[in-house]
């Protein structure tokens, strides 16, 4: 995302959002639990797949927000062997990626390709000592312990290994056979794997994956039938990052992941049977149909934070469900459905708050609080899947992606008030930033 940046008057427009968010929120306190909600939608409840009503954001005690006051070193194991010392900047990347309550909103695009990232990495790194590329199974629960104690005491949330799906067997080798350094080089050509991914350029390597293709050979050299590719890409993916310094390494990484994660929607669908009864074949009542889909993406909106090419994606997957269950009228043009409407909503229905597509992280400022960059969306229309969906890429030239908003972007994010009061007010706030086209 193209930032021209010039920061429109600071202080002004913050107190001036405050004031929007503090009206059309409301925040509640009690017993030392902090209710947040983000506009009058938002603040309906949720409803969750299994039917219980959620807060849009969880409860938050205070305590999380402790480590940032005072980050004491939390006590380790003494039975992990990673360098720590050698990723120490990362850690605290990961840890305001990953922070607290906000972790659950940001995990898919920030939270969780940096947190897998930084495993590899420290795998990577501590291969050069003790030339394994793998854990074994008791190394790697104290280990992953010992990275989650580290990361919480930087202000993560503390369930991350759920939030990401990562257990302590994703610091072993798996079922990948070669986990020592020297067979691994004697088996890959590593001068080319090395050249292929030392830089990756993040938008043309979705395109040609010469990266990619060249971690996949290396795999296929590695493993033998039965063993998984997956684990082998593991295993070569470690490697990569023993080779390149470790913030060179983080962006090799988080490039490779960012192409998986944009191909595809990361929302979950409730049960479309309520639209679709009210909107197939030639609407009879056009308000009820509109309705019924309003109130669907009301649903959607509390899910998680999406980048703007996943908001497309999950534009066209809605869209051929609906054609599925035999809704002939483009319910996007119909009902005014625009991309923004598809992921989180910041002061009130009128502002969709997309990330950007190339990999973004997190910031921490004390004075500011959490915060991270997104597009506050103005009206693209969602666009209505063809018969022939395919998911779209921004490789095919001949693709028309609508063009992806230039004019305003928003640096958003929780804003911790009065740090050293008892009381900590969590605000989410957007400061625009006003672009100078290039
Ligand atoms: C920070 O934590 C340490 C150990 O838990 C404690 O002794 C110290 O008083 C704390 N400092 C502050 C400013 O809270
Ligand atoms: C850990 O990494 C740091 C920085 O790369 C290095 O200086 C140090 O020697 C390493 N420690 C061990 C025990 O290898
Ligand atoms: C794990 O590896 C360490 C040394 O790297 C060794 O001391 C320990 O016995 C191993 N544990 C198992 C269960 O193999
Ligand atoms: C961790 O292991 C699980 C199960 O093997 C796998 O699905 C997942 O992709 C792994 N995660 C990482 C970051 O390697
Ligand atoms: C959706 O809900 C309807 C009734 O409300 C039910 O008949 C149908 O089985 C549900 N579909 C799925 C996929 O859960
Ligand atoms: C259309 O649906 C709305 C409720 O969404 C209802 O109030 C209205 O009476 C309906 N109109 C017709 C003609 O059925
Ligand atoms: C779609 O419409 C056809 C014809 O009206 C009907 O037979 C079919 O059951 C419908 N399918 C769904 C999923 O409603
Ligand atoms: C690119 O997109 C166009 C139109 O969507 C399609 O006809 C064409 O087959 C695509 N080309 C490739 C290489 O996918």
């Amino acid at each position: 995302m193209r930032e021209g940046s010039l920061f429109f008057s600071g202080k002004i427009l913050v107190a001036l959002l405050c004031a929007l968010v503090l009206c059309g929120n409301s925040i509640s306190i009690e017993e030392n639990a902090i209710t947040m909600g983000l506009g009058r939608d938002a603040m309906a409840p949720d409803i969750s797949p299994g039917g219980q009503p959620r807060p849009f954001i969880p409860s938050l005690a205070p305590s999380p927000l402790i480590p940032f006051i005072n980050s004491s070193v939390p006590a380790l194991s003494g039975l992990c062997m990673l360098n720590f010392s050698a990723v120490e900047n990362l850690m605290s990347v990961t840890a305001t990626d990953c922070w607290a309550s906000f972790a659950p909103y940001l995990a898919n695009v920030v939270c969780c390709p940096q947190f897998d990232a930084i495993l590899f990495i420290l795998m990577g790194q501590s291969s050069k000592n003790s030339g394994m590329l793998a854990l074994n199974s008791t190394h790697s629960r104290h280990c992953l312990s010992d990275v989650e104690k580290i990361l919480v005491s930087r202000g993560a949330n503390e369930n991350l290994p759920n939030i990401c799906s990562v257990h302590s067997a994703n610091l072993t080798g798996a079922s990948c056979p070669v986990i020592d350094v020297i067979e691994f080089e004697s088996s890959v050509d590593t001068s080319r794997l090395l050249s292929a991914c030392e830089k990756i350029d993040p938008v043309r390597e979705c395109c040609d994956q010469v990266c990619g293709n060249a971690i996949l050979d290396a795999a296929r050299k590695i493993s033998l039938t039965g063993s998984s590719l997956d684990d082998c890409k593991g295993i070569v993916m470690r490697w990569l990052a023993s080779k390149l310094d470790p913030s060179s390494a983080n962006v090799v990484l988080r490039g490779l992941s960012n192409c998986n994660l944009n191909k595809v929607c990361p929302l979950e669908f409730p049960n479309i049977t309520k639209v679709a009864a009210d909107c197939e074949g030639a609407i009879s009542n056009q308000s009820a149909c509109c309705k019924a889909m309003e109130s669907y993406t009301s649903r959607l909106q509390g899910q998680c934070l999406l980048t703007n090419l996943q908001a497309l994606n999950c534009a066209a997957s809605l869209g051929m469900k609906l054609q599925r269950a035999n809704v002939s009228k483009n319910l996007y043009n119909l009902c005014h459905v625009n991309l923004k409407d598809f992921s989180i909503q910041v002061f009130s229905q009128a502002s969709g708050c997309l990330l950007p597509s190339l990999p973004s992280d997190a910031t921490f400022d004390k004075s500011s609080g959490i915060s991270f960059i997104c597009d506050l969306n103005d009206n693209i229309a969602a666009p209505w899947p063809s018969n022939s969906f395919e998911p779209v890429s921004s490789c095919n030239k001949t693709n028309k992606i609508p063009a992806l908003p230039t004019t305003t972007s928003a640096q958003c994010g929780i804003h911790i008030e009065s740090i050293e009061s008892i009381m900590f007010l969590l605000l989410f706030v957007c400061l625009m930033f006003l672009q100078i086209p290039p």
